[in-house]
């Protein structure tokens, strides 16, 4: 079977046609998704009625799976899914929707913030591979957002003044943001900061990209007000609608998306219904900024 892309979106995004995630992939084919990733970022499969194992083995085409502790504040025991799958759903390990009130909905909601994934750890996520299992019947709707078109359209003033500028970033700032800061001292150890650059560049493309995420609390060696205007008129530039792509799930949709060179969020939906999302991630290789000492 020949893979082949169509592009969905003005100035990135694609549909993959012609694929079948339910056995291995060739190495022509994982190859040619590679090679897709680094062209346009995110890349939507249709009808991949698939397992968790599946998802995992598909997972590995393209580097480990990430598994580290960290970010979330479900415990262990409330887990629904297996080691390696992250469980992006509104259900309890019962399969129940989570109340209102419940602690792990309520830091979940972060993910209604443009963001990341895993941008608050040294060493951040490469992909993310999210799999519909059960859609929301309204809402929902997933948006993704081009960061390297963001970078390319500002202005020279602002891309040379933010070349070499370091963020912090931690889930304590953007939950903190929606009034979520009620956190146990293991929480907060958890979530210390981690130091990433605002500027990245694609090993392959060597393009260059915005590394925005609601996990940034402050920018190095600048006054936090100061640091969080500024980032958030960029977020405010990075996240125009023309450089996003609003994905409306259909059941057995699978996206890859590269969380390097974009940012995502969830829009709202009925939470009495149960909406089941599954996450795999691919590990990043490196940090990308120098770390303090602990
Ligand atoms: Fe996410």
């Amino acid at each position: 079977m020949t893979l082949s892309i169509r592009q969905i979106h003005p100035v990135f995004a694609g549909e993959v046609l012609g694929a079948d995630l339910t056995g291995p992939l060739t190495r022509e084919e994982a190859a040619a998704i590679d090679a897709g990733m680094d062209r346009y970022a995110v890349l939507v499969f249709r009808n991949q009625n698939i397992t968790d194992d599946q998802q995992m083995a598909f997972t590995l085409n393209f580097g480990e799976i990430e598994s580290a502790p960290g970010g979330n504040i479900t415990k262990p025991h409330e887990y629904r899914l297996k080691k390696g799958m992250i469980d992006v759903s509104n259900l309890d390990k019962e399969g129940k929707p989570l109340a209102r009130d419940d602690r792990r909905r309520m830091f979940n909601l972060g993910n209604r913030l443009w963001h990341s994934d895993s941008s608050f750890r040294a060493k951040p996520a490469k992909y993310s591979i999210l799999s519909a299992r059960t859609v929301a019947s309204q809402g929902g709707n997933t948006e993704f957002a081009d960061m390297r078109a963001a970078y390319d359209t500002l202005d020279d003033d602002t891309r040379a003044m933010i070349e070499d500028l370091v963020c912090e970033h931690s889930l304590i700032y953007s939950r903190g943001s929606m009034g979520f800061t009620e956190l146990t001292d293991d929480e907060k150890a958890m979530m210390k900061p981690v130091r990433q650059r605002l500027v990245r560049k694609h090993p392959v493309t060597g393009r260059k990209s915005l590394y925005l995420s609601s996990h940034i609390g402050t920018i190095v060696g600048r006054p936090m007000p100061e640091a969080r205007a500024f980032i958030r008129d960029l977020a405010e530039h990075a996240v125009q609608p023309k450089f996003v792509y609003v994905h409306k799930w259909q059941q057995y949709d699978l996206i890859i998306w590269d969380n390097r060179q974009t940012m995502h969020r969830v829009r709202r939906f009925d939470e009495t219904q149960p909406r089941d999302m599954r996450r795999t991630t691919v590990a990043g290789d490196a940090p990308t900024a120098e770390q303090v000492a602990a």
